[in-house]
């Protein structure tokens, strides 16, 4: 009987792409996606740790097993990504009927854990961090019918951020060989792909530890070349990191898409020491300013955290001056969370949550003023899509992205998937856009 595999996946897109790789190997194996969890055979959670919130997430999520592993004891479960490798062999004690933690950098070795599971019943818990990883293109058959794709290019950070749990729990930064990453990006376009997006945590100090590989901008380059990808995108890039050569890329590579997710964290120079950040706000808005005399269509996007540790009313007021001055496309915002073992839990001026919480409402409601003006003012304009598939409302709706990343649905009565198509903007909504063909 064939064997049904189920994948719940948290957090960023790292942990999406390590899925997509485990559903590649299982499928190759002979298993079988399933969306249900009630009839899967293998369940393997996805996890991440980045705040309190999106781990309790998981842990409910794993919670909710028992009943299932009861049922069904021959059922095998696993917990992997991010707070696996932080809870470690502490899982198997607290849920008793997991049967593997696997680590974030140890996924490539899925197939060879689940069968030791299957045949010696072991329960098992690995998380070395140094494991290396291996490309996807080895496998066939998890890309039937996309037109985009993630492209692993690096894992790991060795930036410290003083709140982030990351660097802990994927440890140090390594740089995949560029030659793998293009002949990756050339397999992926053989299988109908026509647009990548390169992650990593960092990937803008792409092997920025040996000077004789080449640099991000170098790569970037190498993958503009290749016929037949349209598009490429990248996230997430550090400010700190941000070459002049990179910025000169976006007025130079033909299928380089005008978007940048640039996390600032704060307005405030005070946070921004305190975060380890390694930048000034005068600094990231000097970068603002020359990624948009490159490329004056660019759409920049970033991240903000409210409630770090001593952050003022004053500082806090910094932020909000920030995304005026900026006026970012969008921002993801979060209130800061402790997080284990980071050198933030050690800092004075904790905030009450009620007071985090109102600082996210101000900067959010102020935000979503911004990005709405941002999407109406690209009214009346012609962009470029690439068509994913139908939207969600309505039978004739199609729906893709433009080269700055954002959502545009429009009415269409023949399928145009894979397709890239002009639309004219004819209405700037708050998370997307109207057009029409
Ligand atoms: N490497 C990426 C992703 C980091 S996690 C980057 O540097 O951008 C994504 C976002 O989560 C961060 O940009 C930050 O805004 C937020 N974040 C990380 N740790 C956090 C914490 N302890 N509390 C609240 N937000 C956090
Ligand atoms: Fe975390 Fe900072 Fe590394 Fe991003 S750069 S993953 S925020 S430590
Ligand atoms: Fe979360 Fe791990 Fe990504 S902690 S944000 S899934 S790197």
């Amino acid at each position: 009987m064939t064997q049904l595999f189920h994948i719940k996946t948290f957090g960023c897109q790292m942990n999406k792409h390590d899925s997509d790789f485990i559903s590649q190997v299982l499928l190759n194996k002979g298993y079988r996606q399933t969306d249900s969890i009630d009839d899967a055979h293998i369940i393997l959670i996805n996890t991440c740790a980045v705040r309190e919130k999106a781990e309790e997430k998981a842990l409910t999520f794993i919670g909710r097993l028992a009943t299932l592993k009861r049922k069904k004891p021959y059922m095998i479960t696993g917990v992997i990504g991010c707070v696996a490798q932080e809870k470690g062999a502490h899982l198997l004690k607290r849920f008793p009927y997991l049967d593997l933690v696997l680590g974030p950098r140890n996924v490539y070795h899925i197939d060879e854990f689940l069968y030791k599971i299957e045949k010696e019943r072991k329960r098992i818990s690995c998380l070395d961090l140094t494991c290396e990883f291996t490309s996807f293109s080895k496998y066939n058959g998890y890309l039937n019918g996309k037109v985009k794709s993630f492209l692993k290019i690096m894992e790991g950070c060795d930036n410290f951020c003083s709140y982030c749990i990351v660097p802990f729990v994927r440890g140090r930064e390594i740089s995949l060989p560029s030659e793998e990453i293009i002949d990756e990006a050339k397999y992926l376009v053989s299988q109908g792909i026509m647009e990548i997006t390169l992650i990593g945590q960092n990937v803008n100090s792409y092997n920025v530890k040996n000077k004789a590989l080449p640099t991000f901008s170098g790569l970037l380059k190498e993958l503009d070349s290749i016929a037949g990808l349209k598009r490429i995108r990248f996230t997430t890039s550090h400010p700190k990191d941000i070459s002049d050569e990179l910025i000169g890329s976006f007025g130079e590579l033909k299928g380089l898409c005008p978007h940048i997710h640039l996390p600032v964290q704060s307005g405030s120079d005070n946070m921004l020491r305190l975060m380890n950040r390694g930048y000034t706000r005068d600094k990231y808005i000097g970068l603002i300013e020359r990624l948009r005399s490159t490329r004056p269509d660019i759409i920049i996007t970033s991240d903000m955290i409210v409630g770090f540790p001593g952050e003022t009313e004053e500082d806090f007021e910094c932020n909000l001056s920030l995304i005026e001055e900026v006026k970012f496309d969008n921002i993801f915002s979060f209130k800061y969370s402790d997080r284990p073992g980071t050198k933030a839990l050690q800092l004075p001026g904790r905030i009450g949550e009620k007071e985090k919480q109102r600082r996210l409402s101000i900067l959010q409601e102020r935000q979503r003023e911004i990005t709405l003006l941002k999407n109406k003012l690209l009214e009346g304009t012609i962009q470029e899509i690439l068509v994913e598939g139908p939207g969600k409302i309505g039978d004739d709706q199609l729906t893709g992205r433009t080269l700055g990343n954002k959502v545009v649905n429009f009415s269409s009565k023949i399928n145009l998937k894979g397709q890239l198509v002009k639309v004219n903007i004819i209405k700037g909504l708050q998370n997307s856009l109207l057009g029409e063909l």
